[in-house]
């Protein structure tokens, strides 16, 4: 069923971009509505967070931006939402920055493994100059990024095995984003990549098709993931921020005062984020122990380290990666 309500409408949308008369276009009282798109639900809060994008944007362009969610991947999954802001059927998609691998090499950095050494290291470079660049690698590709959001630290979690050394992945399928780095870093690690969309991720655990994943605490309980799958393990190789896309034809027809308020209201968001995300993660903590009984393992990182030591050469030769990959690690602490 909701298969068949997301083809028609996916069909709707980019019918109407293709015959010209988009709802997006402005109407006669000067108010646009704009689409965007997620995969995650109601409660988790990302959503929260663009609760508050839209309502700050419509604030600040007093009324003459008004923008709809589609959260759940109604829409489709992050390959397909990019996609469709890349043609304009959808405005502004929220997805993961290892999704944007495939449509600009520069975001493969994000999905290396160990690349910030801190949380701290990682709001750093966020709000630095370095992303503001890599935001705009892909408006000849149709999309710019407009900010981040916080999607946690990356740990591995499996249905009955505790992962403690890379050498627990031996033999194991280990779902990754689709994304060529997450696929290497397993490799190295010595596990069998499975690379798949989100929403496909519970039933797969559920049917055994894979033996585990990695994602950060909200996954468990959000997705229900902690459900089937009961060993978490803090290897902490990743933090992969979410970033908010818009289609870049849309963005060049807007006023200055619109882009600077959907400039504002990006940023505030951003900063919304943060609080409602380390409240997010605590409570989907608490609540994967008590009520799912998944439990909560404490690895020694470094071995995990050593297993991907070759992608980090690789990252400060490739072209695409080396200025920016220097200049990230340079801000770490070297631990
Ligand atoms: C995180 C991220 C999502 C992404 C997911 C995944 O939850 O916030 O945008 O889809 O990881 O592993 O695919």
């Amino acid at each position: 069923m909701k298969t068949w309500i997301s083809i028609t409408f996916v069909c709707a949308l980019i019918l109407s971009v293709f015959s010209g008369c988009s709802t997006t276009a402005k109407s006669e009282d000067q108010t646009i509505t704009m689409r965007l798109a997620h995969n995650q639900s109601e409660t988790h809060p990302v959503h929260k967070s663009l609760v508050e994008f839209a309502r700050l944007v419509e604030k600040e362009t007093n009324g003459t931006v008004k923008i709809k969610l589609y959260p759940n991947g109604q829409l489709g999954s992050e390959r397909e939402v990019i996609e469709l802001t890349q043609t304009g059927a959808v405005d502004f998609a929220k997805v993961s920055a290892s999704a944007l691998e495939s449509f600009s090499p520069v975001y493969s950095l994000f999905s290396l493994p160990y690349l910030f050494d801190s949380r701290d290291q990682f709001y750093k470079v966020m709000n630095s100059s370095i992303v503001q660049d890599i935001y705009k690698t892909t408006t000849d590709v149709g999309f710019r990024g407009l900010t981040f959001y916080d999607a946690g630290t990356r740990n591995f979690y499996t249905k009955h095995k505790a992962i403690m050394k890379p050498e627990d992945l031996k033999g194991l399928k280990i779902r990754v984003q689709p994304s060529a780095t997450s696929i290497k870093m397993i490799e190295l690690m010595g596990g069998s990549p499975t690379p798949m969309s989100f929403g496909e991720v519970y039933t797969a655990l559920q049917q055994g098709v894979i033996d585990g994943t990695e994602n950060n605490e909200t996954a468990l309980t959000d997705n229900n993931h902690g459900q089937v799958a009961k060993q978490y393990s803090y290897s902490e190789h990743a933090i992969v921020p979410d970033i908010l896309i818009m289609n870049n034809k849309k963005w060049e027809k807007l006023s200055k005062e619109q882009k600077q308020a959907i400039t504002e209201a990006a940023k505030e968001s951003t900063a919304f984020h943060k609080v409602v995300w380390e409240k997010a993660i605590d409570k989907a903590t608490k609540e994967a122990k008590t009520k799912m009984n998944v439990t909560f393992n404490k690895p020694d990182k470094e071995p995990f380290k050593k297993a991907v030591e070759p992608l980090h050469k690789e990252f400060a030769k490739k072209k695409a990666t080396a200025r920016y990959y220097k200049e990230i690690r340079a801000e770490g602490t070297g631990n």
